[in-house]
C-alpha cells in the first residue's frame, strides 16, 4: 500500500483527462467525442447499455487500445486496468501466469519483470487511476463487499478509480459521480441524486428506473 506522502496528489486534483475521443470499427462509430475528467481520491461509475462502448473507453484509457482520435491525458504514477474479460489461466499459478503474459507481450527480461511486479506490489502497483471493467459481474455479495473494501482503500490513499457495471444501485453506493455513455456518446456526468432528477425519478425511487427513462427519452 502506498503511504499518504508528500508526493501523493492533494486530493480532487485532477488525475486523468479524455477530450474529445473518437473510435471506429469499420463503419461503427463506438465513440463519438466523448470527454471526461476524473480527479485524484474520486470513484467514477460508468453506465449504459450493451455496446455503448465502456469497454472500448476503458481501453483506451488504458493505453491499450489507439483511439481514431482525441487526448487522453495520464497521470504520472500511470494507470491500472483490469480488463473485462480477464485472462488469467486457473490452474497456473500468479506468477506462472505473469511469466507467461510478460512472454506474450515480449518484455526483454520477462523474469525480471515478473520479480518486480510481484515484489512492488503484491498485485496492484498502485497507480494513480484505476480502471475497472465490470469488476464486481461475477462476485457473489461477500466477495464484492470484500472488493469495495480494497477500491476504496486506494481511495483512501488518493487513486481516482472509474469502474463500469450494469448495476445501477452499486454505481449510486460507490461512486461520487455517474458517466452515462449509450452508442458512443456521453451522455451524463454527474452524481446520482442529479441523475435521478434527469430521469425524473422521485426522491427514494429507483435509481435503475430513472436511468431507463432518461435512456429512453435520449433516443435509446
Ligand atoms: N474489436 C472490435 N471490432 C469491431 N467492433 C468492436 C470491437 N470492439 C468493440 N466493438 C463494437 O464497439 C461497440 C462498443 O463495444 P464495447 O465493448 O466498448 O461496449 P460496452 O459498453 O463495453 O458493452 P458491454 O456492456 O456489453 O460490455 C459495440 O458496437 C461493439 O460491437
Ligand atoms: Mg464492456
Amino acid at each position: 500500500m502506498r503511504a499518504v506522502s508528500a508526493e501523493a496528489s492533494p486530493p480532487h486534483a485532477p488525475a486523468l483527462r479524455a477530450e474529445g475521443i473518437v473510435k471506429r470499427f469499420g463503419e461503427r462509430e463506438a465513440l463519438r467525442g466523448v470527454s471526461f475528467e476524473a480527479r485524484s481520491g474520486e470513484v467514477l461509475a460508468v453506465i449504459g447499455p450493451n455496446g455503448a462502448g465502456k469497454t472500448t473507453l476503458l481501453e483506451i484509457v488504458a493505453g491499450a487500445q489507439e483511439a481514431d482520435g482525441g487526448t487522453v491525458t495520464r497521470p504520472p504514477g500511470g494507470v491500472g486496468w483490469v480488463p473485462q474479460r480477464l485472462s488469467v489461466y486457473t490452474r497456473l499459478t500468479v506468477e506462472e501466469n505473469l511469466r507467461l503474459f510478460a512472454r506474450l507481450e515480449k518484455l526483454e527480461r520477462p523474469q525480471e519483470a515478473v520479480a518486480r511486479m510481484l515484489d512492488i506490489t503484491g498485485l496492484l502497483s498502485n497507480p494513480d487511476v484505476v480502471l475497472l471493467d465490470e469488476p464486481s459481474a461475477a462476485l457473489d455479495p461477500r466477495q464484492r463487499a470484500r472488493f469495495w473494501v480494497v477500491a476504496e482503500r486506494l481511495v483512501q490513499d488518493g487513486a481516482a478509480v472509474l469502474f463500469t457495471t450494469h448495476d445501477v444501485a452499486e454505481a449510486e453506493r460507490h461512486a461520487d459521480r455517474v458517466l452515462v455513455i449509450a452508442d458512443g456518446e456521453m451522455l451524463f456526468d454527474g452524481t446520482a441524486q442529479e441523475l435521478r432528477a434527469a430521469g425524473h425519478g422521485e426522491p427514494g425511487e429507483d435509481l435503475e428506473m430513472a436511468v431507463v427513462r432518461f435512456l429512453k427519452e435520449r433516443g435509446h
